[in-house]
């Protein structure tokens, strides 16, 4: 009996989505599947990543849809499979049951009249809701931004809704509106899409609804003043340890001192909000969330009482060196959230440790020696930070060179790359270790407990070579680590 109810209730769900949903043409998501398939034999491996997340052929950016659905976390990614550079946008889909290990699956959206641009997932009942904004390129020349849905009752198959835009445009008409991420407070969805004043400051517009379709819009919740960039990307909203928590990717601030270095920045405005008010007021200014050369359009999800990140592991307009070789683009690894005082912590998960191989050294750390690994490294180094530490990385076989160094004196920590230059001042709130993450093309350092973050790419020929450049004698102790993505 229970079994022909459930089957009963499954049959109704289905014929609801279908109701409502244009199916993605079969025909066209075939095609891809057998072109990504073949194309990924002409890839060249020396720089894939062996436990970060990438496309499986040509170019990836921004985190889209991180979510977690029918027991597995979802992570989609904007994509363009037929070239290692942007284009037309698609939505790439992995899955994880421990968001370490990854598999990937078929693309999820694919472009009709609208490019599918960036956005989030939210889980309504039995559903998987994906928001997303569609970009559409006018004949005017002039393009044109609104919120789309997306349905699926398996998380594998994806239809768009045939009332869209659920959005039509912003308030003020700005063609810049975009990114929405959507969450359930109470009885209401809630979502905050990126956007411009007309006089081009960035701001992060807040809007409601009951049913995902029909939506209210309620506020601005914080706009730059003129000091925090043209147009904010990549919004995102959540309480984290009792305080809220307002993402964003500014477009456009001036570098200031070792601040601000990348084209664009990803930090985010640490404050309270009230649901009835609805206003944002922040406790402290703009901070930076991560200081290495590439990360941007971070977002965040929510499961089990812990609070995620994920970042774009690049940079616009920065070089992507793999592109020669058939693909460009991935994510960092995911990182779990908290505050303490007023800065956003983040911290490899947990689970990381699972992916250790073999240990590869242990013990003293000395000048000169150095530690040679394959195309994976996790490596805890423990010094005095009332000396200075230098530590270089290279390949065993050349390529680029990058500089891992501590200043006693200005108490700043950084990353040099090329000399180029990513540095801030580090307090440890516990912890004194630096713990790297090493993969084939790029490096991820975390100070102390997470409360300094630099995540770049750097792209070494051969394997890794590490060494101690400074005449303190350190502990080190490093291993090799598995693969957890596809090839
Ligand atoms: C951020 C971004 C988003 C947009 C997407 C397009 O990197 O510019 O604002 O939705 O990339 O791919």
């Amino acid at each position: 009996m229970a079994l022909i109810l459930k089957s009963l209730i499954l049959l109704l769900l289905v014929a609801f989505v279908c109701a409502k949903t244009v199916k993605q043409s079969k025909n066209d998501k075939e095609t891809l599947e057998k072109y990504i398939e073949d194309k990924k034999k002409e890839i060249n491996p020396r720089w894939r990543l062996h436990y970060h997340v990438a496309g499986p052929v040509g170019w990836i950016n921004d985190p889209n849809g991180f979510s977690y659905y029918k027991g597995e976390y979802h992570l989609f990614y904007q994509f363009y499979p037929y070239a290692a550079k942007w284009g037309p946008m698609h939505w790439g889909h992995v899955t994880s049951k421990d968001l370490v290990n990854w598999k990937q699956l078929p693309t999820a959206l694919l472009p009709d009249e609208e490019q599918c641009f960036s956005g989030s997932a939210v889980v309504d009942g039995d559903t998987h809701v994906l928001i997303y904004t569609a970009h559409e390129n006018l004949a005017s020349g002039l393009s044109n931004e609104s919120q789309y849905l997306a349905f699926s009752d398996d998380g594998v198959n994806y239809d768009k809704f045939k009332g869209n835009p659920v959005i039509p445009q912003a308030p003020n008409g700005s063609p810049d509106f975009r990114d929405p991420k959507a969450w359930k407070h109470g009885d209401h969805w809630y979502v905050i899409i990126g956007s411009k004043t007309t006089d081009e400051r960035g701001r992060v517009l807040l809007y409601r609804s009951e049913d995902l379709i029909e939506w209210e819009f309620l506020t601005i919740l914080g706009e730059s003043k003129g000091d925090l960039g043209y147009m904010w990307e990549c919004p995102d909203f959540f309480e984290l340890d009792g305080k809220f928590v307002l993402l964003m990717s500014p477009q456009g601030m001036k570098p200031e001192g070792d601040r601000y270095k990348n084209l664009h920045q990803t930090g985010y405005i640490i404050g309270s909000f009230n649901y009835d008010t609805l206003e944002f007021t922040p406790d402290v200014g703009f901070q930076e969330m991560d200081y290495g050369h590439d990360f941007y359009a971070a977002q965040t999800m929510e499961h089990n009482g812990k609070r995620y990140v994920v970042g774009w592991f690049a940079m616009w307009e920065s070089p992507f060196l793999e592109d020669v070789d058939g693909w460009a683009g991935a994510m960092t690894i995911i990182r779990e959230l908290s505050i303490v005082n007023n800065r956003i912590i983040m911290k490899p998960l947990d689970d990381m440790v699972s992916l250790r191989e073999s240990l590869v050294a242990s013990g003293d750390f000395r000048t000169n020696v150095p530690v040679v690994f394959g195309k994976t490294a996790e490596i805890v180094i423990d010094g005095d930070l009332n000396k200075n530490m230098d530590f270089l990385l290279e390949g065993t076989e050349g390529g680029e060179k990058g500089w891992i160094k501590w200043d006693s004196e200005s108490r700043k920590v950084g990353i040099e790359i090329d000399g180029d230059v990513r540095q801030v001042e580090w307090y440890p709130i516990g912890s004194t270790t630096l713990r790297i993450f090493l993969d084939a093309s790029s490096v991820e350092l975390f100070c102390g407990e997470g409360e300094v973050v630099f995540s770049s790419r750097l792209y070494p020929e051969g394997g890794w070579k590490v060494t101690n450049k400074n005449v303190q004698d350190v502990k080190i102790e490093a291993y090799s680590l598995k693969r957890s993505v596809p090839e």
